[in-house]
């Protein structure tokens, strides 16, 4: 397999994010030198899925106080919260930007008794923990899913929980990479998923790159393949998991849920624990992001609709837990009743 693809790079003190409006015709890094060039890379989706933004979040608390010059603890703690209230706003649904901010700020505040340079070494040590926990939780993520998949199964995923939404492996896409070391075959279905095609753009092009045998289908095709027995298991990400395992993740996902059990195709959700979000009760509470209009009116530029017409545009959704056969955290697959279950991963 060609080298793994890295979706942002700490290099010589500089963060490096690759620009993943511009895949998969052109693998480009920028630079994030401040603050408010990580904040622009996550609300225009320069770089997006919930964990890599929780990644890039932790770098850009670092970018947002590398500066400050002040040596009293109480200065330093108002900037740092500053900062991470700015962060906070770039986008609504993932919750590991809120995760990996509180934490980010946890940290700080028990730096007190340290000198300020070593404040600031030690929440860029934070930030580089988080990057490479996540490596390691997709890496047994996938191995808990091998253990409910078979070698020959075909499988059917939606928007890109791949790499390029992670650290390394992706969540849902973790067992087929594992799979490809292991010397067995699945056949993966990857959904366009529009209006955004992270599908087309993103997934289908990491999988194909890595040497996964992967098809592209249009959101509109995946219940036919149901249908037809293609396929044997969907594996989705997610942006929020809250405590009775209602689901957020990218249009359409519910969809497919709810199709999935009309034919008795399990359906898995591919989490860290730092998307689960056990403060929220129900999946009513999440907050569903809306895009712009244009996302939906025009094709790489080319206006397809009709000059102003109305568009609702909302970029996630919330698949019931009643959809969902297990939740597959690093941590073990939690299976319902998801109220009583996902609390005891925290144990
Ligand atoms: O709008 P996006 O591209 O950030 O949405 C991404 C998804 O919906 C992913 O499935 C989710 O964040 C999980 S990524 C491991």
């Amino acid at each position: 397999m060609s080298e793994f693809i890295k979706p942002l790079e700490w290099k010589d003190e500089v963060l490096y994010i690759l620009n993943q409006l511009k895949l998969p015709e052109v693998e480009e890094y920028n630079p994030k030198l401040t603050v408010e060039d990580v904040f622009h890379a996550i609300r225009d989706m320069e770089l997006r899925g919930a964990p890599l933004i929780g990644i890039t979040a932790g770098y850009g608390l670092y970018i947002g106080i590398k500066d400050i010059t002040t040596e009293d603890h109480d200065l330093f703690m108002e900037q740092v919260q500053k900062v991470a209230d700015y962060l906070a706003e770039s986008r609504p649904t993932a919750v590991n930007l809120f995760w990996a901010l509180d934490r980010m700020v946890a940290k700080a505040k028990t730096l007190k008794e340290l000198s300020l340079e070593d404040k600031k070494k030690a929440l860029l040590d934070e930030a580089k923990e988080i990057h490479s926990e996540d490596e390691t939780i997709n890496r047994a993520i996938g191995d808990n899913l091998i253990s409910v998949l078979k070698d020959g199964m075909s499988l059917l995923t939606h928007c890109n929980a791949g790499i390029l939404a992670t650290s390394k492996y992706g969540t849902a896409t973790s067992p087929m990479y594992i799979a490809k070391e292991m010397g067995w075959n699945f056949k993966v279905y990857a959904d366009e998923t529009r209006p955004y095609l992270q599908g087309a753009r993103l997934t289908a092009y990491e999988l194909a790159r890595g040497g996964v045998d992967v098809t592209l289908i249009c959101d509109n095709m995946a219940g036919f393949l149901m249908s037809q027995g293609k396929i044997d298991a969907i594996i989705t990400g997610a942006d929020r998991v809250v405590a009775n395992g209602d689901t957020a993740n990218k249009i359409g996902t519910m969809s497919l849920a709810i199709l999935a059990k009309h034919f008795n195709i399990p359906f898995y959700v591919a989490v860290p624990t730092p998307t689960i979000d056990l403060t929220m009760k129900t999946g009513k509470e999440i907050p569903i992001e809306e895009r712009g209009h244009e996302e939906v009116t025009s094709w790489f530029g080319k206006q397809i609709a009709p000059q102003g017409i109305n568009v609702y545009n909302p970029a996630f959704d919330v698949t019931p837990s009643e959809f969902i056969t297990g939740i597959v955290t690093e941590k073990g697959i939690v299976y319902p009743p998801y109220e009583e279950n996902l609390k005891k991963i925290f144990i």
